[in-house]
């Protein structure tokens, strides 16, 4: 089936609201490759600063060990990967118990990663580089050892008594204390922990180490929008919102519907009244005046779902939404092909598209799709997927070299729900430990794959001295001299940016498709087997023959006619432009 295909889109430029803030204009970002419409057009990469390089030999990943290895990520040439901005996953202080995401202060850096001055120093090297920062934004909970949090829970009438979901046992109760509800933690458990010093139960979404805010207090609103504009004028590109649809909660904070199915407790339920509340369409359009005053920002959000219907509903201009869809296909052709058609359909023409592969929450694609084969064949296959369909690609650092999950031992557990399971496996386990996604990025040879001399806070990867960054580097095969010649590519095609898609080939194997731009169209065909397999170069009735710009495999052959049957290489994608 050939999927309805559009022009390139062109997505209304943003249109500050002058009137919502009095956010300060940041300079513009010097040797950036796009100007405003960076959201759409270019490529985000994902760090994991606790990962990522560590310049204190603590273990542990930082700010000025990122800082260090900013040219791998953009110096501005086609030696480096050449992307547009950065994702931090959080970079507050926080005790760690969910490593990061429950944040004691959301103002501040945590000295496991640096200082203020460091951060601006980030800022202004990322910058200086061209590439835009991204902060991720815990705004549905604080830790409990938040201060906010330990005097909501000190003082019943105190000015934040109400800035969490605090409720009474519902009344005429004998014995032990019920719930007010029956919702549950995503974590496990139930999601009401009664609280001794306050006299009552509060909600947390995840563990009790993280209590949630109460979104339907206007001071709470107002807090985390003054922190919002102090990173804005800190000179922060853009945000990615943790579980945004859960903020607000019903007011009557009902018992959810059950479900029959679910592997987890939270599985079993319909969240009908713990997300998704219609407020936070309003809360998103006041939100995005605050981070649009200033142009050229852009947010995404982190849909606590995985549904592409649902996403597509709340991303709007400058606001992408993650679907994890394309994280949930097996690899084979007809998935990935589906999934896309019904995600073109869903966000259509006026929604931009994200493409995520893998993040810091789930297994690396590069171990998922590629069943235990130690060769990269799936991983570049995907990474051409990731780089060439519709959306804005965003990167998990580490699968540019391919970097696999890394098994953790039972006692070197670190993810809480992981640890509460005790297990190492989604087979007895109904949380898969996503330590095993987040394991130190392999640089070089040296101690601990150049990470760190210290023995790093996660165990490394057991290939990190052939799979690393200086290895593949000067590999003209490796899957990071692939990524950069497809980002490089994707710069230089703005029918890969924002072109339209329609698809021609969906078989079993075999997953083509065409980028259609005002002034090019790009085909670009994936064949998914260990086997050999084929593709006709169709589609387009004006191109006189075929191109080919970028391909997994070499030699990747002469140019070819129009309508010509090409032979692919078991695992070859390649991309070729209209002649
Ligand atoms: C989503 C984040 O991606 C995940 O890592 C975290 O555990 C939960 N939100 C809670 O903040």
């Amino acid at each position: 089936m050939a999927l309805e295909s559009f022009p390139e889109s062109t997505l209304p430029s943003p249109t500050p609201d002058a009137a919502a803030t009095s956010v300060r204009r940041p300079p513009p970002v010097a040797g950036a490759a796009f100007g405003e419409d960076w959201w759409q057009r270019g490529v985000v990469y994902q760090v994991y600063p606790r990962s990522f390089a560590d310049s204190t030999g603590d273990g542990v990943g930082d700010l000025p060990g990122l800082i260090e290895h900013l040219d791998h990520l953009n110096d501005g040439t086609s030696r480096s990967l050449g992307v547009d901005a950065i994702w931090l996953s959080p970079i507050y202080p926080s005790p760690g118990l969910d490593v990061g995401y429950d944040v004691s202060d959301h103002a501040a850096i945590d000295p496991l990663f640096g200082t203020l001055d460091d951060f601006d120093r980030l800022i202004a090297e990322a910058h200086r580089r061209g590439i835009r920062v991204i902060l991720d934004l815990v705004m549905n909970h604080t830790s409990s050892a938040h201060p906010w949090f330990g005097e909501s829970r000190s003082n019943r009438s105190g000015p934040r008594a109400d800035w969490y979901i605090w409720r009474d046992p519902p009344p005429g109760f004998r014995g032990r204390r019920p719930r007010p509800n029956n919702w549950v933690s995503f974590f496990g458990g139930p999601a009401w922990t009664w609280d001794p010093v306050r006299g009552q139960f509060y909600l947390h979404t995840f563990l009790p180490e993280q209590p949630d805010l109460n979104w339907r207090n206007p001071e709470v609103r107002e807090a985390m929008l003054g922190i919002v504009r102090g990173w804005l004028e800190r000179g922060v590109d853009g945000f990615r919102l943790d579980v945004f649809n859960a903020f607000f909660k019903h007011p009557e904070l009902r018992s959810n519907p059950r479900r029959v199915l679910g592997r987890r407790a939270y599985d079993r339920q319909r969240h009908s009244y713990d997300k998704d509340q219609p407020e936070m369409h309003d809360f998103l359009t006041e939100f995005r005046s605050v981070v649009d005053a200033g142009g050229g920002r852009m947010t995404v959000g982190e849909l606590f779902a995985t549904e592409a219907r649902r996403a597509g509903s709340y991303a709007a201009d400058r606001h992408l939404v993650f679907d994890f869809h394309l994280i949930e296909q097996s690899w084979r052709a007809d998935s990935f092909a589906a999934a896309t058609a019904e995600r073109e359909a869903i966000f259509g023409r006026d929604r931009w598209p994200t493409v995520v592969l893998s993040n810091h929450d789930q297994s690396r694609h590069a171990s998922r799709l590629s069943g235990g084969r130690r060769d990269d064949a799936v991983v570049k296959a995907a990474a051409v997927l990731l780089l060439t369909l519709r959306g804005t690609p965003f990167l998990y650092y580490g699968e540019e070299i391919g970097l696999r999950d890394v098994p953790i031992p039972r006692a070197e557990i670190v993810d809480p729900p992981a640890r509460r399971g005790g297990a190492i496996s989604r087979r007895i386990s109904p949380w898969w430990n996503r330590d095993q996604a987040r394991a130190p990025m392999p640089w070089g040879e040296g101690a601990n794959g150049g990470f760190s001399p210290h023995r790093p806070w996660l165990r490394m990867a057991p290939d990190a001295s052939i799979r690393n960054v200086a290895a593949q580097s000067v590999d003209p095969a490796s899957a990071l001299s692939l990524y950069r010649r497809l980002i490089w590519l994707r710069r230089e095609h703005p029918a890969l940016q924002t072109g339209g898609y329609r698809q021609i080939a969906a078989s079993k194997d075999v997953f083509g498709y065409l980028r259609l731009g005002r002034e090019e169209t790009l085909l670009v065909a994936v064949n998914f087997a260990d086997a050999a397999g084929w593709v006709r170069l169709d589609g387009h009735p004006r191109a006189g023959g075929w191109s080919p710009l970028v391909g997994t495999h070499a030699p990747i052959g002469p140019g070819r006619g129009a309508g010509e049957r090409v032979a692919l290489r078991p695992n070859e994608a390649i991309v070729f432009a209209a002649t």
